[in-house]
Parts: C-alpha cells; structure tokens; sequence
C-alpha cells in the first residue's frame, strides 16, 4: 500500500481503479473548463502570513456549522452517483464522516437511498435536494428526509438546467453503466471495483426508482434533469420550499452578493458560495474569488460556508479567513472513496484536518475561529479585478 500524505495521492489511485465513466463524471467541468480549473488556481493566488513564536499548545479546529458543533468546518458535499465510485458509497463516505465528527451531505442523485444511508449511520446527516416540479415528489422527499432524521436541508439553486459536461455527453454516464463496446473494454480493466460492485444489490439512482413518475430514463442523469428540474425556479418557489422544513436550510449555489441578498430575505439559514465545482456556468468566477463580495454583502446576517476548488487543509484555511464559517469538500474525499472505500475517505479528512491544523499553527493561530483576513497576503485586485 502506498504511503498516501495528501489529496493527489488519492486521486492517483481513484484513477487507476475507478471506470472511465465516472472519474469522468466527477473530474469534469463544464464546456471549457476555465471555471473548474480556476477554482483551484485561484486559492493558490492567495498566499499565507508565517508567524513565529505564538505558543501553539491547545489548538482547535472545532467549529460549529448551522448551529451543530464539528471536528472542523468541513463538510462532505453532496456528490451525485457515489455509489458508482465504490459499492455502497454513500453509506461508506457517511460512516467515514460521522467517525470523524464532520457532516456528510446525502444527494438526491445517490445510488443508495435516504433511508439506506440513514439505517447504516448513527448520527444524523444532512440531506440535499434540487428544485423540481413535481410538488407529490419533492413534499415526499422533504418527509422522507424529516423521517431519516437529517438535520439540515441542503437546497441546490444553482441547476435549473445542466451545464454540458462533454465527457459525460460522449461516455453515455448511466448508473449502472450501459454495456456498449467503449464502456465493457474499459470496465474489463476494473476488475476489483467491478467484483465489488457485484456484490451490492444498490446500483441505481435509489432516492429515484420507485418513486419519481414519468422518467423516461431512470439510469440518467442527464434525461432526469432535463424532464424533472424546473426552468421557471424563481425566490417565491425557493422561499416555499425553505417553509416546509423546520430544520436548517442551506442554499447551496450562490455566487452573487444580489442573490445572497436574496437567500437572506427568503429565510435561508446559511449559503454556500459555490459555482457547483465549475460544472454549471463556465466563465464564472470561482467561488474563492466571489467569497470576499458576498462577506460584505450579507456576512454579518447569514453563515457563509464555500465550496468548489478545495483540494487541501491549506485552501480550507484561506476561506476561513475570508470569512467563511464553513466549507464543503466533493472531488477531495470522492478521490479516497473510489481509491479505497470508507478508509480512503477517512484519510481524506485526515489529510485535510493535519493540513488545516499544521498550518494554523505555522499562521500563528490556534482557534480556526480566529482566522481573518490578517492571515494572508492577497494580490491588490484579488477581488476587485474583474468589476
Ligand atoms: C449534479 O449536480 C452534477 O453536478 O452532476
């Protein structure tokens, strides 16, 4: 086994071991990419203040998130078709997350169901959902989620519609993957991940089958957006569905201080600065660079969390120190999921909790709750160069 010490090395051995389709799936962003690549480029453009001779003894990276003490700020995103990853994904990444004292986020698009995920934890999780039309489908969803004890609602307002992701186009992504010639010589190659897949009976989208009408194609992604998302989403639908949960909702898809405004005004609990890793609206501006705005605008009235280009302990950081009072990581622990399971996502957060640890301590801080803008050292036009 390979000594693994940050994210790439899990991303080294998720490639290996993963079918084409579905590294694809989770390591593409839309059209020409520039939003995902920059998403990661941009936290590096922003560089950290040593400081020496602090006493570093009795640091904390516990925080709270929607008023739920964590390990750190952390969460594991909502990531679509987990279960095509590894075997029982969700269930795994969801035992991983709550060992470690940090949120794992189920997707309506899982491959194992609410109530699967729920019967296989012990502590709560949080649920995300889309905005769709059918109201039967989504009230069920809300109570089905309310049953399986989430304890916040993650609602993505940011895939009205798909951003085309040309890989995904030309591989047919299904779950279970459809067997034509390209997909069979490729799995053919995947022989560990394809003997564990065998062995689960949980290969379809299980918050779908079964309980949405009139899909035509259950096992896609794309024809399920396409019929069941609704184009006419507007704040009155989104302040709706925020009054039918009484937990914490989270708006997970903001990237303008006008909509942030919004998201405060129709209730929500906290927002999620996130451009959906760069796989919604290319040319966007990524989610680190639009954090500092979005502060100033509503900061002080709502908890902003960030998503989108985190890739280590040292970007958890950065966003911290702009502000943000969480942060959610997909690619990151997808990488150690389909590199090895449950323990490839425990080593993830691991990775990421010794890196966010370290460099705080070498910051000269010892609470991440102290973190600020004073920690770094960021380009004049940071924020300001695109107007
Ligand atoms: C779905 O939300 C996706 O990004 O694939």
């Amino acid at each position: 086994m390979p000594v693994i010490t940050n994210i790439e090395d899990l991303h080294r051995i998720y490639r290996r071991r993963v079918p084409k389709m579905f590294y694809d799936y989770a390591e593409s962003g839309s059209w020409t990419e520039q939003t995902f690549r920059e998403n990661v480029s941009d936290f590096a453009d922003i560089r950290l203040r040593q400081r020496i001779a602090v006493d570093m003894a009795g640091r904390s990276t516990r925080a709270k998130m929607v008023g739920q003490d964590y390990a750190m700020p952390v969460a594991l995103a909502p990531v679509g078709l987990c279960g095509m990853q590894s075997a029982d994904g969700e269930i795994k990444a969801a035992r991983a997350a709550e060992k470690f004292g940090v949120p794992f986020t189920l997707s309506t698009m899982s491959i194992c169901s609410i109530e699967d995920v729920a019967s296989h934890t012990a502590k709560p999780f949080w649920f995300q959902v889309y905005t769709l039309k059918d109201d039967d489908f989504m009230k069920r969803l809300f109570a089905r989620a309310k049953d399986a004890k989430c304890s916040a609602l993650v609602i993505t307002v940011d895939l009205q519609i798909m951003g085309q992701r040309h890989k995904d186009v030309k591989n047919g992504l299904s779950a279970p993957p459809k067997f034509t010639l390209a997909s069979m010589a490729n799995l053919a190659t995947k022989i560990p991940w394809g003997l564990e897949m065998l062995q689960t009976k949980r290969r379809f989208f299980g918050n779908i089958v079964g309980h949405a009408k009139g899909v035509s194609d259950p096992g896609s992604l794309a024809s399920w957006t396409a019929e069941a998302f609704d184009p006419s989403l507007n704040w009155e639908r989104i302040r709706e569905f925020r009054s039918w949960w009484d937990g914490p909702v989270i708006l997970k898809g903001i990237l303008d201080e006008e909509d942030a405004k919004q998201a405060l005004a129709v209730g929500a609990d906290a927002i999620i600065v996130s451009n959906h890793g760069g796989r919604q609206l290319d040319g966007a501006l990524s989610s680190i660079r639009m954090l500092p705005r979005i502060m100033d605008a509503v900061g002080d009235k709502i908890e902003v969390h960030l998503d989108s280009g985190i890739r280590s302990g040292q970007d958890v950081l950065k966003a911290l120190a702009l502000g943000a009072k969480g942060t959610m990581i997909g690619r990151a622990f997808v990488y150690g999921l389909g590199a090895m399971g449950q323990a490839g996502v425990t080593k993830a957060l691991e990775v990421i909790h010794k890196e966010l640890d370290t460099t705080m301590a070498l910051c000269g801080e010892r609470d991440v709750a102290n973190l600020g803008r004073h920690n770094l050292l960021l380009p004049p036009d940071f924020d300001t160069r695109w107007t």
